[in-house]
């Protein structure tokens, strides 16, 4: 075996190109575009991995799309998950072999079947980005507000896989026989270098402040009570998200046959059949809308078992064997359930009405509260249709908008917005206003960070109790103290990119001075290093 058939070589060579024994001379063009086509798509699947990890906290509406779809419960964005996990780890791993097969000095042939795989995944991003363009544009804020939590990291990360590559960048540069290709090499690597070198000055971030600074945690809000630990919207799942030390229940009224407001989020053509098993209590009959049904009728449906058999949340398992006794027998709780139940723990209760005002829901839902004699302070009135009404007929409710010109106009100042509808900014402003803020649905730990530091009032979750034991962001860091840090981190890294530099200086006019390029084969010269424009 010569050396250049060492184990690590063929490894390197066999993955990449399929060349286990060593290569024949003729298949070498279009190499270094191969190489470069590897690395982009690599990027390409990282910041992909990157939107998928981050949108991770609304997987809810991905799945519940999916349903009201296909009528079918499959955890779509788990499977978009591990696809894209799969996808990423493949490049990368690609790039590395072929940056190895560099160090290495060998050629860079890419096999056709990897060709063939790239391109699927490339299309497989391109239908995920348009995807999110077309039908979840709304994610997008979601990815921008995520810089703000993991910009600084991301520049660190940088930093350090700059500091590595440099050592090729170098190796091309010094080997590069024209002044024209050294001249390019050097600006595009000096160019791209300051631009990760100085982004911190472009980087702002609420949590970027001193701890003494730092506004009060957010109160939590169970999102249809404590949807992980339990069915959503069963009284189950109320008396988990009590224990969360929740400040409000969020819920959805719905108004049945005889008038009863009970709680369901599903209307319209998804009506009972996601959380219920109305499809085996009353086969064959479709039902669209909740006047279809009697109290009587829809108190007899099964609301938890289907949370056992689908496991939106990834969570039953964390349920003790009682617990999920529990959860199998959990029926639909009528508003006045749950209204005793904030009264008794001195909860506040905000909510949707889900169907328009035909009926004369908002009436029949006020009166319902008000002969409940839960005190008028604990119910956030959101529902804007018939607002003037609500305000007359029951004074004490605290009026919540849904956008901030409802709210200016009418005097108000409590607020209830999708997270991602604010700036960081923003929401400090409206702090400083007196105006209290809640912000949904937010599940992350990251998210919570940022909307506290922040100061956000309040948010709604899906896993309070998870966001319960947190004592503070995951991170806060004085502005002064992360100057201090990037800079030095830059500093270090200039230093060990100049030791490299003169390193490789060396090695290159050792193997000129003892002519060992004229030993290589002549593939070789040319593939030194991709950064080297043909010449
Ligand atoms: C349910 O209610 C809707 C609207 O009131 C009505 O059009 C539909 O026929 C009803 N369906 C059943 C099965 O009663
Ligand atoms: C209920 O909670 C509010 C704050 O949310 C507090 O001001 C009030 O005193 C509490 N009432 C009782 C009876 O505990
Ligand atoms: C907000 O409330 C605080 C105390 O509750 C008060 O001192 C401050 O003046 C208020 N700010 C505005 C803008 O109303």
């Amino acid at each position: 075996m010569s050396p250049d058939d060492s184990c690590c070589r063929v490894c390197c060579r066999g993955l990449y190109s399929c060349y286990w024994r060593h290569p024949s001379e003729k298949k070498r063009r279009h190499a270094c575009c191969w190489f470069s086509v590897v690395t982009l798509v690599s990027l390409l699947t990282l910041c992909w991995m990157y939107i998928c990890l981050v949108t991770f906290n609304d997987r809810e509406d991905v799945n519940s799309k999916g349903f009201t779809l296909l009528k079918l419960w499959v955890n779509w964005f788990m499977v978009l998950i591990i696809i894209s996990a799969v996808l990423t780890s493949y490049c990368i791993l690609l790039l590395l072999f072929a940056l190895f097969q560099i160090a290495l000095r060998e050629r860079l042939d890419l096999h056709c079947l990897h060709k063939i795989l790239l391109f699927f995944g490339v299309l497989f991003i391109s239908f995920g980005v348009t995807g999110i363009s077309l039908r979840w544009e709304k994610e997008w804020p979601t990815v921008l507000l995520s810089l703000q939590a993991t910009a600084p990291f991301l520049q660190v990360g940088g930093v350090g896989a700059l500091t590595l590559l440099s050592w090729l960048v170098f190796q091309g540069f010094h080997r590069a026989r024209r002044v024209g290709s050294k001249i390019l090499i050097a600006v595009a690597f000096v160019v791209v270098s300051a631009a990760i070198f100085l982004c911190p000055l472009l980087i702002h971030s609420p949590c970027l402040i001193e701890l003494s600074e730092l506004p009060p945690k957010p109160n939590l809000i169970g999102h249809r009570g404590a949807p992980m630990l339990a069915p959503e919207n069963t009284m189950m799942s109320f008396r988990r998200s009590v224990a969360c030390n929740v400040m409000a229940f969020e819920t959805d009224v719905q108004l049945s046959k005889d008038r009863v407001p009970f709680l369901m989020h599903d209307h319209d053509s998804g009506f009972l059949m996601r959380t219920t098993d109305v499809k085996e209590k009353f086969q064959g009959q479709d039902f669209s809308h909740s006047t279809n049904l009697s109290w009587e009728e829809l108190q007899s449906l099964n609301a938890g078992d289907w949370f056992l058999k689908t496991d939106p949340f990834r969570s039953a398992s964390q349920l003790s064997a009682q617990e999920r006794e529990a959860a199998k027998t959990q029926t639909i709780p009528s508003l006045l359930q749950l209204l005793d139940l904030a009264k008794k723990h001195n909860i506040s209760v905000i909510f949707d009405l889900k169907n328009d005002n035909g009926g004369n829901d908002t009436a029949d839902t006020v009166s319902a509260i008000l002969r409940s004699g839960i005190a008028p302070g604990l119910v956030l009135w959101l529902p804007p249709a018939e607002r003037e009404y609500v305000m007359e007929a029951a004074p004490g409710f605290i009026q919540v908008y849904n956008n901030i010109f409802d709210m200016d106009e009418e005097g108000g100042n409590h607020l209830n917005v999708k997270y991602s509808t604010l700036s960081t900014t923003e929401i400090r402003e409206l702090r400083s206003k007196n105006v209290s803020v809640n912000l949904w649905v937010v599940n992350e730990r990251w998210l919570f960070s940022l909307l506290w530091c922040s100061g956000a009032g309040s948010v709604t979750t899906n896993a309070c109790h998870l966001l319960q034991d947190m004592n503070q962001p995951d991170w806060t860091l004085g502005p002064a103290k992360y100057r201090m840090i990037w800079i030095t981190v830059d500093l270090v890294s200039l230093l060990i990119m100049c030791t490299l530099f003169i390193l490789q200086r060396k090695i290159c006019c050792f193997s000129h001075t003892k002519g060992k390029e004229k030993q290589l084969p002549a593939w070789n010269q040319r593939e030194l290093s991709p950064f080297l424009p043909s010449e």
